[in-house]
């Protein structure tokens, strides 16, 4: 017998290459005219997604947050945010979710809560706190402690989200609790918050000058320090370990701003963690195949190149690679995390004007245009944030047009999971990025000049284009 709660007997044999949906529910789909989306939106929508072939759905938080950080500030880990709907209709969702195949993975957030939440007043020793700051910096810039009383707190994030203490044993004891809490809720896993940020210097030491690079972009005055002290403790597995024995076998991905070769005591606990060194690569065959080869020394990399805090495929690499970036994305081993909105190569809104995220981030959660109308179908109230161009690009257009980006990444899932195990990296003309799974071989070009398809390619099973051979931009599969 399958145990029910373990997520590889519930999807089967294409559990092993999982595509899984990240839904920034507040963009998704508004279902009461509010202009902000919702867990029934969520619900309405659901077709589009089994149609669409993924695996799983991973909800951005639900739970109630002042929002500060449009939900990264939970004020209470065990509900849901009134404008996201209701306990009960998230038990709905994860029914229907399962009844038409798809797991659901929720997000939670344990290295800070919001300052709202009640534990800030009643557990003070349970936040971290100083007498001065030390040289410690936020992830948005600015010193990490601001001041309260006669002492400062520790934020990694915004002001608003004050650091737990996950070296106090109630801490971690109330956060398995909440783990406990969504599973006996039918969860299926969890993608689980700056996790790298969890334990630090118990002493709270300065971050060192660097040695050395740290392997991934970082803002100046971080890529100064050494930044051995601010967060990823030697200790962090127990911590870990802690998580892993509340969450039993459901699904953990990580997300943990490290390179690769640091993930060690992440993948003693967690199934797998966020592969930066690819998001963070530029478009170019080289920085690409390093990134990749990087990330799949050991197995354990989780793929993703857009989602709410970096933009979207079609802006980060460029409207003419879309598909190509899609391609590489969902043809990679491993859990590929595809950002809402990317299957039909939407585009990022225009820097800075809305100011409502303080980090700029507001243009990479512009809603889902589900049809040509103004609203885009997201909403029959007044947007919290407008569509960008609903009567370019829509689900609605696209689903009737089998050339349409949606059905071309619809194909690319179908495909996935026909895919031989491993891969195997190619050695390529300068500008192709090429590599083998089984069967397969997939190639694309990465420049802006017709190529040649290299002799390992088989006949072409899909492409990204129409034109034979290589186009510049375009991917191919072939077999
Ligand atoms: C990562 C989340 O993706 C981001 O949106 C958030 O601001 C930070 N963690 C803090 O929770």
């Amino acid at each position: 017998m399958h145990n029910p709660r373990d997520p590889l007997a519930r999807f089967g044999a294409v559990r092993r290459d999982p595509v899984v949906y990240q839904i920034y529910p507040r963009s998704f789909q508004d279902s009461d005219g509010d202009g902000v989306g919702d867990l029934r939106g969520v619900r309405d929508r659901l077709g589009h997604l089994a149609e669409l072939g993924v695996d799983a759905i991973w909800l951005s938080p639900i739970y109630p947050s002042p929002m500060a950080d449009f939900g990264y500030d939970v004020s209470d880990y065990r509900n849901v945010d009134p404008v996201f709907g209701s306990l009960a209709e998230l038990d709905e969702l994860i029914r229907e979710a399962h009844g038409l195949g798809l797991g659901v993975l929720l997000d939670i957030v344990p290295c800070h809560t919001s300052i709202e939440h009640p534990w800030f007043r009643e557990h003070p020793d349970w936040y971290i706190w100083r007498d001065r700051p030390n040289n410690w910096s936020t992830a948005f810039g600015g010193s990490a402690w601001t001041r309260l009383g006669d002492r400062y707190y520790l934020h990694s994030f915004y002001p608003e989200q004050p650091d737990l203490d996950w070296r106090n044993p109630e801490v971690v004891a109330a956060m398995q609790d909440v783990f406990r809490f969504w599973l006996d809720r039918g969860v299926d896993g969890f993608r689980i918050d700056a996790i790298d940020r969890l334990l630090k210097d118990p002493e709270l030491r300065d971050d060192p000058p660097a040695a050395e690079p740290f392997g991934l972009p970082l803002r100046a005055d971080e890529a100064r320090l050494a930044l051995t002290n601010s967060r990823n403790a030697p200790d962090m597995g127990e911590a870990l370990g802690a998580i892993r024995a509340a969450a039993g076998d459901a699904l953990l991905i990580g997300e943990v701003y490290l390179p690769a070769a640091r993930w060690g005591p992440y993948l003693q606990h967690f199934d797998a963690a966020f592969a930066f060194e690819l998001l963070q690569a530029p478009w170019e065959a080289g920085a690409l195949r390093r990134a990749i080869e990087e990330s799949t020394r050991l197995p354990g990399a989780a793929w993703v190149m857009s989602n709410h805090d970096f933009g979207r495929l079609g802006t980060r690499f460029g409207e003419a690679n879309a598909r190509a970036a899609a391609m590489l994305l969902l043809t990679l081993p491993g859990p590929a995390f595809l950002y809402q909105g990317d299957e039909i190569g939407q585009l990022d809104g225009p820097p800075g004007e809305s100011g409502l995220d303080r980090a700029g981030r507001d243009r990479y959660r512009h809603p889902v245009q589900w049809d040509a109308s103004p609203s885009g179908g997201f909403t029959t109230g007044t947007p919290w944030l407008p569509p960008v161009d609903p009567e370019r690009r829509n689900v609605e257009a696209q689903r009737g047009d089998p050339a349409s980006m949606l059905a071309f990444v619809r194909e690319l899932i179908r495909l996935r999971h026909g895919l031989g195990d491993g891969l195997e990296l190619l050695d390529a003309e300068p500008g192709l990025l090429a590599y083998r799974r089984g069967e397969h071989v997939i190639v694309i070009n990465v420049t802006e000049e017709p190529r040649p398809l290299p002799a390992e390619a088989g006949d072409v099973v899909l492409a990204t284009h129409e034109a034979d051979g290589l186009p510049p931009h375009a991917g191919v599969v072939t077999a």
